[in-house]
């Protein structure tokens, strides 16, 4: 795999995206661009925009696409980095068509678009057993993927919290918002001829090997 690979998580709330995606830019030594990690960042320093963007959050509804191209593709120009791991952006037709027409413009087009198939069931069971880091948003799971001590961060030793939009009412709407309009977007990548389906059950090293495997034999 090149340092420079430009890819894309793709897959519904819980699906896994930004602990896989973590370990993968890691692995490829690039960055990891998580547009709800940058998002609860801008809100917990208050920034107009994060303050804005927190109240769709809450509800589990989407940011509206004009402020997310505007504040994704600020951060893209800030990196100015050739390779990169994107997670939770784009989500809907228009912020994708946004980015594509950005990254062609730059000749640094997103060349892999993996699709983490998770079903609704047990992307509930799993938020519901979420615990995410306030300081380096690094995310656990009591069950699945437990911190050595209980309730603290094995990064940075600070204790764990559970997000405000992993309550199971605020889960089914997000899940709803997926449905609605996220779906389509894997027939655009999938006729730009980015998508590689991956299925994101099963051991957390176990997603990791069919991501690495689906990279190395690249849409098809
Ligand atoms: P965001 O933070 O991106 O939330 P999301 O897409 O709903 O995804 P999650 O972070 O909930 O889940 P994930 O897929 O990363 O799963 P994780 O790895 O944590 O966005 C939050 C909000 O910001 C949105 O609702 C929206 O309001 C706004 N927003 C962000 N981007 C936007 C955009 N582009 N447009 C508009 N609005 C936007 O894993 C989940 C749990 O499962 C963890 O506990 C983990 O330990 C566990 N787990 C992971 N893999 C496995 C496995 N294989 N087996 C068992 N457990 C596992």
């Amino acid at each position: 795999m090149g340092p420079a690979l430009r890819l894309l998580l793709l897959g519904p709330p819980g699906a896994g995206k930004g602990t896989q995606a973590r370990k993968l830019a890691e692995r490829l030594g690039v960055p990891h661009v998580a547009s709800g990690e940058l998002l609860r960042q801008a809100a917990a320093d208050r920034s107009p925009i994060g303050l804005k963007a927190k109240a769709y959050m809450d509800r589990g509804e989407y940011v509206p696409d004009e402020i997310m191209i505007w504040f994704i593709s600020e951060h893209l120009n800030e990196l100015g980095a050739d390779g990169f791991v994107l997670d939770g952006f784009p989500r809907t037709i228009e912020q994708a068509k946004a980015l594509d027409l950005e990254l062609d413009t730059e000749q640094r087009p997103l060349q892999i678009v993996i699709g983490l198939d998770v079903p609704d069931d047990e992307v509930e069971r799993r938020l519901t057993g979420r615990r995410t880091c306030p300081s380096c948003q690094r995310t656990y799971h009591m069950h699945y993927d437990p911190p050595a001590v209980d309730e603290v961060c094995d990064e940075d030793g600070t204790k764990l919290a559970t997000r405000p939009d992993d309550e199971p009412e605020t889960v089914r709407r997000r899940l709803q918002v997926f449905h609605q309009q996220t779906d389509g977007l894997y027939d655009y990548f999938r006729e730009r001829g980015n998508l590689v389906s991956v299925d994101g059950c099963g051991e957390l090293d176990e997603v990791s090997k069919r991501i690495d495997e689906a990279i190395e034999a690249g849409p098809r």
